[in-house]
């Protein structure tokens, strides 16, 4: 199997899982169900719940139902796109290649499915059916944490906005992005693995991994931001410049921050040692976050 058809077995099983966890755009109120499912079959890579999902694979061979774990993860990162989009964020127009949700059905509704969203998380964790009590509140505690603002991504989001036009330094520079988008990207990792089981050894290994592809993730998120166009992207290109962000091209530039997302791919490499050839597809995974062109 290659990694593309790896990747696109897992973001069916995903996009299913999707599907059954949101309201029908019919169902009553039908905007806030048509808003949600704009946004969120908008074509988006579902690297999150794929890692969720890599990352219970490395651990054992059947975490039956760990697609329905690892669809909240895209429940809340459509959540925050969808408000990072909005004007008092960072005003964008084009998102997954479409008009943003707030061009579509208005601010109001744009803050309410993103909000929405974010309690259905919530919902779908509590009521996972495969796996005890305790573990889903750990689940539950994964994804409160990692969302929130303290290290986590709204956190992340409120430096960021006030980072805007401020003298970028490293320090703040690598605070915000772990926040905003490694919070995330690490829970992503934890939340299968913690699905499927994981010993204290496996979880640590696999939370190392985590962090690395998490920083990984925004610096190239930055340089791409800079190096592709808006039709490659499916949204606005050259963005952070012109809002003024603090992004890794800004303080190292291009060719030392492609370095510096190459060193976090070989640490993330490095941390799956205990895995063996199991952390065969989280290894390639770590190479396509790093090396992708959208
Ligand atoms: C974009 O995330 C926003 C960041 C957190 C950097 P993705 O690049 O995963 O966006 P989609 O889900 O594929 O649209
Ligand atoms: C957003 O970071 C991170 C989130 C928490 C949504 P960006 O503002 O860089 O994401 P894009 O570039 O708009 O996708
Ligand atoms: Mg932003
Ligand atoms: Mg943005
Ligand atoms: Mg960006």
């Amino acid at each position: 199997m290659t990694l593309a058809e790896y990747i696109a077995a897992r973001q069916r099983r995903v996009d299913r899982a999707l599907d059954l966890c949101v309201p029908a755009e019919t169902e009553n109120p039908s905007i806030i169900h048509r808003a949600m499912r704009y946004s969120l079959f908008a074509g988006g890579k579902r690297v999150r719940p794929v890692l969720a999902i890599a990352a219970a694979d490395a651990v054992c061979d059947q975490a039956e139902g760990v697609e329905e774990a690892a669809c909240v993860l895209e429940l809340i990162h459509t959540y925050s796109l969808i408000h990072d989009d909005l004007p008092a964020l960072d005003n964008d127009d084009l998102r997954r290649g479409r008009p943003t949700c707030h061009k579509v059905f208005g601010e109001a509704i744009a803050i309410l499915a993103g909000d929405a969203l974010l309690t259905r998380a919530f919902e779908v964790l509590s009521k996972l059916e495969r796996v005890d009590a305790d573990r889903r509140i750990q689940l539950v505690r994964e994804l409160a944490t990692a969302s929130g603002t303290v290290g986590g991504m709204i956190g992340g989001q409120v430096n960021d906005l006030e980072g805007e036009g401020k003298h970028p330094t490293a320090e703040l520079l690598e605070s915000i992005h772990r926040a905003k988008t490694g919070a995330l990207l690490r829970a992503s990792v934890r939340i299968g693995a913690i699905y499927a089981g994981a010993s204290d050894r496996q979880l640590q290994a696999l939370t190392r991994y985590g962090e690395h592809i998490g920083l990984a993730f925004q610096i190239v998120d930055d340089v791409l931001d800079v190096e592709q166009p808006s039709a490659a992207l499916g949204k606005t290109a050259g963005k952070d410049a012109q809002q003024h962000k603090i992004t890794f091209p800004a303080v190292y530039g291009i060719e030392r921050s492609r370095e510096m997302a190459e060193q976090e791919r070989r640490n993330a490499h490095a941390a799956l040692k205990p895995f063996g050839e199991r952390g065969e597809w989280l290894r390639q995974l770590a190479d396509f976050i790093v090396r992708r062109s959208a």
